[in-house]
This record gives structure tokens, sequence and C-alpha cells, in this order.
């Protein structure tokens, strides 16, 4: 498609916001449940990480919830435990935006200018519509559909660069890239194309205890630690993950479920706890027993101050309202500076 005859050139650097010099950082988490050690991995410890050199942009996906639990009972509750773990994980509002999705009113209109660029066909083919769709066939809405493009939106509102997030949001990310090029192709060249970001590695993919898949906030919750999981029940659940009689000679190679318990230690940067069990996997006398154990040991040495630091901020509600109308207010005002530049080259502004 050619750029529609009244395109106006834009100049990208006016953006105010800009003027900070940093790239700028969006992403954000579903308040479907709580959060777990793939949410932690996958997105935050990258939140934590950017913190100090980007312009952040941390949200809690509340409209995308919807899509998949119409049921707002627990809404409320969730929204405040997601925020009160983003605090307690370290997250600074004073350096970072914490807002919800949906306290900035500018994203239902991108989202609609974003639709008119994005295809049935395409929708339908995205991996986690057709998975969601499985899930629950009794309530395929058209949001569950445009998906991808109210995150698209999201992140195209503060003409974000990077989007910190988990392996399994990559082809989210590349249709991001895609509904941006076909924007500024269409239109004229107002978004950078976003990338899947994990500090100069593979984006992660936390497996779930019980070898199948990953932790999931909804799904197989005995094999998902969370992060308000208890002392007692980390050591319960991971002592529960399966294993086996162990290598009988060397160069075997490792089951999917060995695998995974070994990178769950290599994510809790034990070093000298994993390479002592790579050496004893390699010499066949590992036992998973201890292996277990110290596992369940080092999850709680990084996950119990989390917790309980969540839980001490959880109930100062008027804190956690404070924090999230800062974050809103940074947010709309970079949302409302990009949609000026968006309305103009749509032409949309007609004086
Ligand atoms: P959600 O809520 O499913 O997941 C939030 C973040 O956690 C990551 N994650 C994982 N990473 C590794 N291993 C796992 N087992 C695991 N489970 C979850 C996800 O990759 C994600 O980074 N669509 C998003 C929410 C969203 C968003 C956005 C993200 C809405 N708008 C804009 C980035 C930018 C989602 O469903 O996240």
């Amino acid at each position: 498609m050619k750029p529609h005859s009244g395109t106006t050139v834009i100049n990208v650097s006016s953006r105010p916001m800009e003027k900070s010099g940093k790239q700028i950082v969006m992403s954000g988490i579903r308040p479907t449940g709580i959060l777990h050690l793939g949410n932690y991995f996958g997105a935050l410890k990258n939140y934590l990480r950017m913190q100090d050199e980007y312009e952040c942009y941390f949200m809690i996906a509340d409209l995308h919830s919807l899509t998949t639990h119409p049921d707002t009972n627990e809404l409320r509750k969730n929204v405040l435990h997601v925020i009160s773990e983003y605090l307690a994980c370290g997250l600074d509002p004073e350096k970072v935006a914490l807002y919800c999705q949906s306290s900035i009113y500018q994203t239902s209109e991108l989202y609609f200018y974003l639709n008119t660029l994005a295809y049935k066909g395409e929708l339908e083919k995205t991996t986690t519509f057709k998975d969601k769709a499985r899930l629950q066939p009794q309530n395929i809405n058209a949001a569950l559909l445009t998906y991808p493009v109210l995150m698209t939106a999201d992140i195209l509102l503060h003409r974000a660069l990077y989007v910190p997030v988990g392996k399994d949001q990559e082809q989210h990310l590349e249709m991001a890239r895609n509904f941006a090029a076909r924007f500024n192709h269409r239109y004229a060249e107002v978004f950078p194309e976003p990338v899947a970001f994990n500090f100069g590695q593979e984006l992660v993919k936390v497996p779930s205890l019980d070898g199948t898949g990953k932790m999931s906030k909804s799904e197989n919750q005995n094999a998902t630690l969370y992060l308000s999981d208890s002392d007692e029940l980390i050591r319960k659940k991971i002592m529960k993950a399966k294993t086996d009689e162990g290598p009988k000679a060397p160069g075997t190679p490792k089951p999917d479920y060995i695998e995974n318990l070994f990178q769950l230690v290599r994510l809790t940067g034990a070093e000298d706890v994993y390479n002592k069990f790579e050496a004893d996997y390699s010499n066949c006398n590992i036992r998973y027993g201890d292996m277990k154990k110290q596992l369940a040991e080092e999850m709680i040495r990084f996950m119990a101050p989390i917790r309980e630091k969540a839980e001490a901020i959880r109930n100062d509600e008027k804190y956690l309202a404070e924090v999230l109308e800062k974050g809103a207010f940074k947010a709309r005002r970079s949302a409302e500076a990009t949609m000026q530049l968006v309305r103009q080259s749509i032409g949309i502004k007609y004086f």
C-alpha cells in the first residue's frame, strides 16, 4: 500500500519524553492469577535490570485479562497482588511508570487504528489464539482474536523499542513489528519496530516442575512455583518433581524433566551448585534427592524476601493507589504525545 496523499512528514524526535536520551522499554503482565517464577525469570528480572538504564513503562494488563477471565470478582485482588509483587521485587516507582492498562484511554484509540492494519487470517494463525480457542471453545471472543493488536498498541503507545518478555511472547512481538511497519509504510514513520528483549541471551521459558510445558498462572498449579508460596510449599513442590534413577553410562543425554531441573538451578544463579550437580551427572553418581533439596533452598533464599515484602506492601492500599496514579500520569503523557503524531499522520486531525 502506498502512503496516502495527505501524509505529513513527522519529526519523530519531537517527542518530549525522548529528551531523557534513553531508549524506551515497555512490558506488562496479566492479572489473571498470582505471579510465578516464569513471570519472574521471563519478564520481571529484566524489568529490574532495565529500570536504571532505560525509560521504562511497566503495566498490569487488566484489559487483556478480560479476554480469558470475564468473571471480574478476583480482578481487583489480583491487580493489587501484581502491583505489590512488582514493588517487592524492587521496581522503583520513582524511576519507572507502573500503571494499569485500563487507565490509559489512548490504548483503545491506537488499538482501533492498528486493527485496520491487521488481517483476520494472520490473527487466526497465532499460536496463543489457537491454544486459547481450544481451551475456551464457548468464548472465542473478538478481543481474543485481536489480542496481539492490543498488545502492539500497549507497546507502540510509548514508541518502545525493547520489550522484556518470555519465550511464549516471541510471536506477538513479531506481529507487533509487522503492524508497526505497516503503519509506518501506510501513513508516516512514527514507530520503531519493537523487539523482544532478554539481556544478551535467548528468551527464557521456565519449565513446569512436572516435566510438561511451562509454569503458568492458572494451569498445573502444583508444578508451578508462585512468588507467594510458603517455604514449606516450595520444598514440597520441588521434592515432587519428576526424576529417575540417574544416568547409567557417561554421556547419557538428560531427559527433558531432568534438563528442566538443571535449568531451574541455573536460573537461581547458584553456579557452584549447578557445576557440582553437572559433574555428578557426568560421573553417573548424581543423587536427585540432594539436588532437589538444594534447589528448594536456593529458591527459598531469593523468593522468601519477595513474599514477605509483598505481604507487607499489599495492605497499604493508599500507597498502591498513589503508585498506580503516578505511573498512569506519566504513561498518559507519553501516550498522548504519540497519539498526536498518530492522528496527524493518519490525517484524522482536521483543523
Ligand atoms: P502473561 O501475563 O502471560 O505473562 C507475563 C510475562 O511472563 C512471561 N512468562 C514466562 N516466561 C518464561 N517462562 C514461563 N513459564 C512464563 N510464563 C509467563 C511472559 O512471556 C510475559 O513476559 N501478553 C502478555 C501481557 C502483555 C504485554 C503487553 C507484554 C500485554 N501487553 C505489552 C509485553 C508488552 C501476557 O500475556 O503476559
